[in-house]
């Protein structure tokens, strides 16, 4: 059996209030048409088309290899959408289920259930329906002795009609062939003027063809036309994402207060706690333990590291290294196994090698700090000569005083160290000791002499 696929996504959604187009919005790391698609996906659909329009261009750029844009413009309405979204595809096929764009939280599940629906009850269509509470604005499930006669919305039905509380997702199973000729002949002779794909259910029963309705959960059904039900979307989809990892042997103190993206991985073992962010591609391994308060963005957590209170873009933490509290780790900052950016400490485009430390009030930046060195506290890496960047290299078991200004470019050898607060500007050789201190005066009973001069002074 073939199937094609149609995902409408032509529409700007004008109550998002926003300049980018509705399925565009994100929601736990995905666009909302890229969940739909993900959704489409498992149905195996020999051809799939994707209707644009809106932002046309940047639609098309999220489209997985394998789905077709095709532009509708301008955007006359579902029936239209349906119409131009037929013509991505080469053929007739036994089964072409549409889907909305806007619509994330539709499971790949209820795809698949909805098109052995269609079959199994030999029908022209198989509408996916929901029963709301308030159905008010969706179209409603009109229904004859318990068939699908049609599909009657808000604004064109009768009192009587508005009391169903069966309504369309506008998620459909179409026998491909009879789609094609009741889409020809739809009209839009309605309140909008519009074209609406919900007629073709209507054309196919005064034709004497069978219409079934698959009803599914209420959240399946769920279309984002608003911010706040992007953001209702984005709580589902991440507590879907995090009961996955629950499942699979995750430890979070509070699911509730842990947002995990989409594309994020996170082994079986490690912990998370509250107020933790991992976006983009961030892997955490088995035994690490994030938060709380962490963002982790693109970065890499390794087994049993330890990340308290941070933030990382690009970084990447070795295992069993720790970072934090209050720690910023830039991209390509590279923390080697065992190694330590403690408390305050900026780190950016630098190894710290294994067992390396540096754990208070540091700035590292363009560097290479070897084995088992250790920057004392407020340490910085003087990068930036004001028009380039320049890279400091620090060898293993080097011991850097604290308030140490290491000028780049420049190089600290194995197992040398600097005296606290020197400002090094020349290469320190292997296991020296480089130093840059005016040597200290006393100037005794400085406090008695100034206590005199006040009150001579004040007299
Ligand atoms: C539609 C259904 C309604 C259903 C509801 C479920 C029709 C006429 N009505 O109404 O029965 O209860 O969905 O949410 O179909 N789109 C295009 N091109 C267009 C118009 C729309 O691509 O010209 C796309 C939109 O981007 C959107 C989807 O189709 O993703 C649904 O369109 P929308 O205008 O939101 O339809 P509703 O009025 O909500
Ligand atoms: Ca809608």
């Amino acid at each position: 059996m073939s199937v094609g696929a149609i995902v409408l996504a032509a529409g700007r959604g004008t109550r998002m209030r926003s300049d980018k187009a509705k399925v565009l919005q994100v929601a736990a790391g995905r666009t909302l048409l890229e969940w739909v698609l993900e959704a489409v996906s498992p149905l195996d659909a020999d051809e799939v088309s994707v209707v644009v329009g809106f932002d046309a261009e940047e639609v098309t750029a999220v489209l997985p290899d394998g789905a077709v844009a095709v532009v509708q413009d301008p955007q006359n309405g579902t029936g239209h959408a349906a119409l131009v979204g037929l013509g991505g595809i080469s053929k007739t096929h036994d089964t072409v289920v549409v889907v909305p764009g806007d619509m994330p939280l539709i499971r790949a599940e209820s795809l698949g259930a909805l098109v052995a629906e269609r079959q199994r009850s030999e029908a022209a269509a198989t509408v996916l329906t929901v029963e709301l509470e308030n159905p008010y604005g969706y179209g409603r499930i009109v229904r004859s002795g318990g068939a699908v006669t049609a599909i009657v919305e808000e604004r064109d039905g009768t009192q009587e009609e508005r009391m169903i509380c069966e309504v369309n997702t506008s998620v459909y199973a179409f026998d491909g062939g009879l789609l094609a000729d009741a889409l020809a002949r739809i009209a839009n002779d309605n309140d909008q003027g519009e074209y609406y794909l919900t007629d073709v259910i209507g054309i196919l029963v005064r034709d004497g063809h069978s219409v079934s309705a698959l009803l599914t959960d209420e959240e399946e059904g769920f279309g984002v036309n608003s911010q706040a039900q992007l953001a209702e979307a984005s709580a589902v989809l991440r507590s879907r994402i995090n009961a996955e990892l629950l499942d699979s042997g995750v430890w979070m103190l509070d699911p509730t207060r842990v947002y995990i993206d989409a594309d994020v991985t996170v082994a079986p073992g490690a912990k998370i706690y509250p107020d933790t962010y991992l976006t983009g591609d961030t892997t955490v391994a088995a035994g690490a333990c994030v938060g709380p308060s962490v963002q982790a963005h693109d970065s890499t957590i390794g087994e049993d590291a330890t990340v308290v209170n941070a933030v990382l873009s690009g970084a990447v933490v070795g295992a069993n290294a720790s970072v934090g509290p209050f720690a910023y780790l830039r991209p390509g900052a590279v923390l080697a196994a065992g190694a330590k950016a403690g408390t305050y400490v900026e780190i950016k485009n630098s190894e710290v090698g294994e067992g390396s430390k540096v754990p208070h009030l540091s700035y590292i930046g363009d560097t290479t700090i070897g084995k088992r060195a250790n920057i004392g506290a407020g340490t910085i890496t003087v990068n930036y000569d004001g028009y380039d960047k320049h890279r400091t290299i620090i060898g293993d078991r080097a011991k850097i005083g604290s308030d140490t200004m290491l000028v780049a470019p420049v190089t600290i050898g194995d197992d040398a160290s600097t005296g606290a607060g020197s400002v090094i500007t020349q290469d320190v050789p292997d296991g020296a000791l480089g130093v840059e201190r005016a040597v200290q005066k006393n100037i005794p009973d400085y406090a008695e002499r100034r206590r005199t001069r006040a009150n001579e002074e004040s007299d």
